[in-house]
């Protein structure tokens, strides 16, 4: 693991663009795995302005989202779905046809995910971290083995996100589909940024941690190309 600490948030934006936009200029057909939360948001804002003012362009690129919510419609305004086209999609040039995003509750609709990535490889996945160390939403405990899932998230996970639901933590999903693992780890390369001292002990138990279900993000130690980005708060634990 390359891991990189800067001062804070905007370095982190800033250098997260580096890796992404290096890739992209060099392979304009990139296959783009993405995250939401509040962590890749300045990587993105850094994409469309790079966009808009260098013509970086999206056009030939793919993109395979990690996850969304169960139990809410793709243009509720929390949906990962809407998220992505607020925050990327409506400010640069991808095609609406070349996004992807995993939706709906059942066995089948995970095999249709699955199926959609079986021709492509993920050039680079962008993730974030759970403060409990989970990464899409494969919640600590879940098999290293798993494909796209459906999952109960954890307490603390929906107490986390309530900030987007009007602070009520019964208004947030309990249910999400999210990539596995296993379908994360088969990315070429990693892109992994967090900021806060909220994510200073997941930050810990991923990269000094023992690689063990219960901080899934360690899964990421046996990955041969991540780049982990993180402010000073969050490298604090780091040893
Ligand atoms: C959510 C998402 C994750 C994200 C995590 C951290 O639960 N499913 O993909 O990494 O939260 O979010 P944030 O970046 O807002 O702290």
């Amino acid at each position: 693991m390359k891991v990189i600490v800067v001062e804070n948030y905007e370095e982190v934006s800033a250098k997260a663009f580096e890796v992404m936009h290096e890739l992209v200029a060099a392979k304009p057909n990139a296959v783009l795995g993405l995250a939401t939360g509040s962590s890749p948001i300045g990587l993105y804002e850094n994409m469309i302005k790079d966009h808009k003012e260098n013509g970086t362009s999206y056009a030939a690129c793919q993109s395979f989202n990690l996850d969304e919510y169960v139990g809410i419609d793709r243009n509720h305004e929390q949906s990962y779905y809407t998220f992505m086209h607020e925050n990327l999609f409506n400010g640069i040039d991808i095609k609406e046809e070349n996004v992807h995003l995993p939706y709906g509750n059942t066995k089948e609709d995970c095999e249709a995910y699955e199926h959609s990535m079986e021709n492509v490889t993920v050039d680079i996945q962008v993730l974030g971290i759970g403060s409990n160390g989970h990464i899409g939403f494969n919640e600590p405990g879940t098999s290293f083995d798993e494909e796209t899932h459906i999952v109960t998230l954890k307490e603390g996970t929906r107490q986390d996100n309530a900030r987007f639901f009007e602070n009520d933590i019964n208004k947030v999903p309990t249910h999400a589909i999210t990539m596995g693992i296993a379908t994360i780890m088969k990315a070429k390369k990693i892109l992994l940024v967090a900021t806060g001292a909220n994510k200073a002990d997941a930050v810990s138990a991923m990269i000094d941690g023992p690689v063990s279900v219960d901080c899934p993000a360690s899964v990421l130690q046996n990955h041969n190309d991540v780049v982990v980005i993180v402010d000073k708060a969050a490298a604090s634990k780091l040893k």
